[in-house]
């Protein structure tokens, strides 16, 4: 084993060799699962990470070694040596997150579960008291969970890409298009099954340990221990039948953007509005891949045929700037009734439609995933804020907002793309709102909207996009802002200071419930071993 700390030396001053001997044999003893050390052949590939083309070198993300579990056992012995050699461990599941917070810089380590816990025991269904719930490892996508349930006729709130992962996901929140009628996927959460820093295998609920599963949902993912499993409840399509969703595809013009989010407006400032509608409004620059937001409904034959232009000699779309809408009805009772002169009002003008019709619930949270991994294959300047605005028809937010994606969206060749998804979750009826209470630290529960706006950029215009990003934030946000007289962010959406302590007020409520979860921390991680990088709440 001496050698193994002599390896973490050279790595931290760069000077391992690539034919490192080290290569080839596994590096904590006793592991079953693979370790990769930086000169293996598999390592720049297993560290790449979503923010890698953003950050990876600011935010450091190279670790000095890479294990990849086979079981609960193989992370306690890697906590345990990283414990012995004072590193700490980054656990990465999907890699999704945005600032690359699962992964951390060598003497470090990370682990890796995207794959460690897939088998067959690792998912149930079972019913307790009448409810239904499904036990899970965290090593699934978002995708995979969702054909699960559905297989099932069953369904939950979560996310929309593909490719996350529940191990994030479910200390992240899972933000999604179920936001007001059903909450978030973490509000389902009933208990959550975790290696602790001293090895302790051991299942946390809110009545067991209140601090712990605070901090797990919501405190800060990856800070209090390693999750492998969770159960969580699940809703049952025929509690809800009669639901409806419409996915409509409009060109871009910012005409119809702005008569979009007039109708978003209408809803966000309404905090009467009934909780059972759901609205998000996406604006896609031009060369997306647009055929992984419409997996349904033919949209490749119907554009072939109205819209070839969009079509190459090679026969591959280049899609165009588009506006794409998603909007659910789901009934709560028998004597609900859906105002579908609502959808009407918002389809006006679209080129494409997956009409309204009723569908199970788990149907249309299947319809609502983006089956891509990436939206751009470039990096980003991301943006997402949510807002306890119930102004914005008065300030003129919709124009306002309007006006500032035009001057990304308009120019052809400014070679920025934009994605971004502006999204009501507020409300009395809202269970965003109501949900708050249930033992998670999730912030910003009176939001009444999210917007995400994320500039892609070429090589070299990394200026622009920050420059358009910074006109939003000034004009947006602040005392005389169009959006939010404060700075409000998520975790699952971080951008900017990658010093949470130092920023901890825009992702947090406010100072007593930072401070509780600093003792909560402190607690759980008396050795810094979960605080593989500065995207970390403080332990003092
Ligand atoms: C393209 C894209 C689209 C997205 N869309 C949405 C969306 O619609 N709604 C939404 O809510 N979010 C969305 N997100 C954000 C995403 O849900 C969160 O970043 C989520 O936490 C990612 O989980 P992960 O396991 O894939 O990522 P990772 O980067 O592996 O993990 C994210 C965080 O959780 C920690 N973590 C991961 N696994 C474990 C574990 N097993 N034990 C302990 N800590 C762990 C990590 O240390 C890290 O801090 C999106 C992200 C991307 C990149
Ligand atoms: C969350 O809170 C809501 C509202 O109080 C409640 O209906 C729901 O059962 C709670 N969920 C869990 C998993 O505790």
């Amino acid at each position: 084993m001496g050698n193994v700390i002599s390896w973490i030396q050279k790595t931290v001053l760069s000077i391992f060799r690539p034919s490192h001997p080290l290569n080839t044999i596994a590096i904590i003893s006793g592991i079953l699962g693979d370790q990769l050390p930086p000169a293996s052949t598999d390592y720049a590939n297993a560290k790449y990470q979503y923010a890698t083309s953003s950050y990876g070198e600011e935010h450091h993300m190279n670790p000095a070694l890479i294990v990849i579990p086979k079981n609960k056992d193989d992370i306690v012995k890697t906590l345990q040596y990283a414990r012995s050699q004072k590193v700490a461990v980054a656990i990465r599941t999907g890699g999704h997150q945005y600032s690359g917070a699962s992964s951390t810089a060598a003497p470090n380590i990370q682990i890796d579960l995207k794959k460690t816990f897939q088998g067959p025991d690792d998912r149930r269904i079972f019913q307790r008291g009448g409810e239904t719930f499904v036990h899970t490892s965290v090593s699934f996508g978002l995708g995979e969970f969702n054909d699960y349930l559905g297989q099932n006729g069953l369904f939950v709130p979560h996310g929309q890409c593909t490719n996350v992962h529940l191990g994030g996901h479910v200390q992240s929140g899972g933000y999604g298009q179920l936001g007001r009628s059903f909450g978030l996927f973490s509000d389902h959460v009933v208990s959550v099954e975790i290696v602790d820093y001293q090895g302790n295998i051991r299942e946390v609920t809110r009545a067991n340990d209140a601090d712990m599963f605070f901090g797990i949902l919501g405190g800060s993912p990856g800070n209090f221990a390693v999750l492998t499993h969770f159960t969580i409840k699940v809703h049952r399509d025929q509690d809800y039948k009669g639901s409806r969703g419409l996915k409509s595809l409009f060109f871009y013009n910012p005409r119809t953007l702005e008569r979009l989010l007039d109708i978003l407006v209408e809803m966000s400032d309404n905090d009467d509005f009934p909780g059972n509608y759901d609205y998000c409004v996406s604006v896609l620059s031009s060369s997306n891949k647009l055929l992984d937001w419409f997996t349904e409904g033919g949209l490749d034959e119907k554009m072939r045929e109205q819209h070839p232009e969009i079509y190459g000699d090679d026969g591959a779309p280049f899609w165009p700037r588009v506006i794409v809408v998603y909007a659910q009805w789901v009934p709560f009772s028998p004597s609900d009734v859906p105002d579908m002169g609502w959808f009407d009002r918002i389809r006006e003008g679209s080129i494409f439609d997956v009409p309204p019709e009723i569908k199970p619930m788990s149907q249309l949270t299947k319809q609502w995933i983006f089956t891509n991994i990436r939206e751009f294959d470039n990096p980003y300047v991301k943006s997402t804020h949510l807002t306890d605005s119930r102004t914005l028809g008065k300030d003129g937010w919709a124009a306002w907002m309007t006006k500032r994606i035009d001057a990304v969206v308009a120019p052809e060749a400014n070679r920025v793309w934009l994605s971004a998804q502006l999204q009501c979750f507020g409300g009395e009826h809202s269970k965003f709102t109501t949900n708050a209470d249930n033992g998670t630290s999730f912030n910003w529960r009176d939001s009444s909207l999210c917007v995400t706006a994320d500039a892609f950029y070429g090589p070299g215009h990394k200026q622009t996009a920050l420059d358009w990003h910074t006109i939003n934030e000034q004009e947006g946000i602040g005392p005389n802002g169009k959006f939010c007289k404060t700075d409000r962010r998520v975790h699952w959406g971080s951008f900017g200071d990658y010093d949470l302590n130092k920023v901890w007020d825009v992702y947090y409520d406010n100072q007593e419930k930072y401070e509780r979860l600093v003792k909560i921390r402190a607690k759980a991680d008396p050795d810094g071993l979960f605080t593989p990088n500065t995207f970390s709440v403080a332990r003092q």
